[in-house]
C-alpha cells in the first residue's frame, strides 16, 4: 500500500463519522473538542466501555442511564455498596465486570485521587481494564493516539486489507490510525462495523473506504473464523421454595459464575440432572429453563414447593416477596426461572 493511502483511509473514515456518527448517550459529538474540564467525562467513557464489552449498544443504554443517575461520579460509585452495584448490573451479564468496575472505581479514588489516568500503561494496571479498554479510554476520553481494536474494528480492518489472520489486525490498524482524533477514528470504525461492514451481508456499496478495500470481493472470508469450540450441556436444579407469598433467595458465593448475585438455591451444575431436593416434601416440577453461558449451555430444572406457613429458612438466605421479584436484581437465568415458577403457581391455583 503506498504511504499516502493510510492517510486517505483515515480522512474518509473521519469524514464518514462527521456525517453519520450514531448519537449515543456516552458520546461527544464528532469533531467537537473533548470536554476535558468536565471531571465526569472520562468516568462516562470508562463506564460505557466496560458495559459495552460483549454487550450490544441497545442493551447497554438503559443500564448506562441508570448508573449515571444513581452514581454520577467515580467517587459516588467508589462509595457504593457491593450488593447495590451487583443488583443494578443484574441482567447485563458477565458479572465479573461489575465486581471489577467497583474495584476499579475504588482504586482510582484511593490511588489516583479520583482522577482517571490518561496513559494506556497506567490504565491497564487497573482492575477490569485490558488492552482494548485502555486504548479506547485513552483515545476516546483523552484524545491520545491509541490503537483500538474491538470485534467490529477487527472485522473492518481484516476486510480492508484482505487479512485472514486476526493476529495481524492490530498492526494493520496501527498503520491507519491517525495521530489526531484517534478517538473519533476508533468510534467511526466501530460504527462502520455495526452498520455497514456487518458480519453478514455487508453493504459495501455504502462504505466510505470501499474503493480502498481489498476484501470486498469476498468479505465473508475475512477474518478467517476459527472452528467454534463445542459448548457442552450442563444440568442442574433450582429450588423455588415458597412460604406465605415469599420465596427463598440466596446470595451466590463471591467468586465463580454469577458470583455475588442474588439467586434461587440450586444444585451444582454438572452432567447429572436428578440431584435430590434439599429436603423432603411435595415438590413439583415446573419446567426447564435453558441459558447459554460462554463455555456451556445450562439446562436448569425448576422445582417448587409450598413450605408450611411461618416456616424457618432452610438455607442461609432471605424471604423475598414474590410480588416484588422483579426488584430482586436476579440475573437473567434466575429471572427466567422465577417467571416460570410464578406462571406455574398461577396455573395451579386457577
Ligand atoms: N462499542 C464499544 N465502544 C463503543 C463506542 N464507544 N461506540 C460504539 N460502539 C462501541
Amino acid at each position: 500500500m503506498p504511504v499516502d493511502i493510510p492517510d486517505a483511509i483515515a480522512h474518509r473514515i473521519l469524514k464518514y463519522f462527521a456525517e453519520n456518527a450514531r448519537e449515543l448517550p456516552w458520546r461527544n459529538p464528532p469533531g467537537q473538542a473533548l470536554p476535558l474540564d468536565d471531571p465526569q467525562w472520562p468516568y462516562r467513557v470508562w463506564l460505557s466501555e466496560i458495559m459495552l464489552q460483549q454487550t450490544t449498544v441497545a442493551a447497554v443504554k438503559p443500564y448506562f442511564a441508570a448508573f449515571i443517575s444513581r452514581w454520577p461520579s467515580i467517587t459516588a460509585l467508589a462509595k457504593a455498596a457491593d450488593d447495590d452495584v451487583m443488583r443494578a448490573w443484574a441482567g447485563l451479564g458477565y458479572y465479573a465486570r461489575a465486581r471489577n468496575l467497583l474495584a476499579c472505581a475504588r482504586a482510582i479514588v484511593a490511588e489516583h485521587g479520583g482522577v482517571f489516568p490518561n496513559d494506556e500503561a497506567e490504565l491497564r494496571r487497573l482492575p477490569g481494564i485490558g488492552r482494548y479498554t485502555a486504548a479506547a479510554i485513552s483515545a476516546i476520553a483523552f484524545g491520545r493516539r491509541a490503537v483500538v481494536v474491538d470485534g467490529n474494528v477487527e472485522r473492518v480492518v481484516a476486510r480492508l486489507f484482505a487479512e485472514p489472520s486476526k493476529a495481524r489486525v492490530h498492526a494493520l490498524t496501527d498503520r491507519i490510525t491517525p495521530i489526531e482524533r484517534a478517538g473519533d477514528f476508533a468510534q467511526a470504525m466501530m460504527d462502520l462495523g455495526a452498520t455497514i461492514c456487518t458480519p453478514r451481508n455487508p453493504r459495501c456499496e455504502m462504505c466510505p473506504v470501499g474503493a480502498e478495500c481489498s476484501g470486498k470481493e469476498d468479505p465473508g472470508q475475512f477474518p478467517a473464523k476459527p472452528p467454534k469450540p463445542a459448548r457442552p450441556d450442563r444440568m442442574g436444579s433450582a429450588w423455588w421454595i415458597s412460604c406465605d407469598d415469599h420465596v427463598l433467595l440466596v446470595t451466590r458465593p463471591p467468586k465463580g459464575l454469577l458470583g455475588g448475585m442474588r439467586a434461587l438455591p440450586t444444585t451444582d451444575w454438572s452432567e447429572n440432572l436428578d440431584a435430590p431436593p434439599p429436603f423432603s416434601g411435595e415438590w413439583r416440577r415446573y419446567g426447564m429453563v435453558t441459558h447459554i453461558f460462554t463455555h456451556f449451555r445450562l439446562n436448569l430444572s425448576v422445582m417448587g414447593i409450598e413450605a408450611e406457613s411461618g416456616c424457618k429458612l432452610p438455607f442461609v438466605g432471605e424471604w423475598w416477596p414474590k410480588s416484588q421479584i422483579e426488584e430482586a436484581g436476579l440475573p437473567t437465568l434466575f429471572a427466567k426461572a422465577a417467571q416460570m415458577a410464578r406462571a406455574m403457581e398461577e396455573r395451579n391455583e386457577s
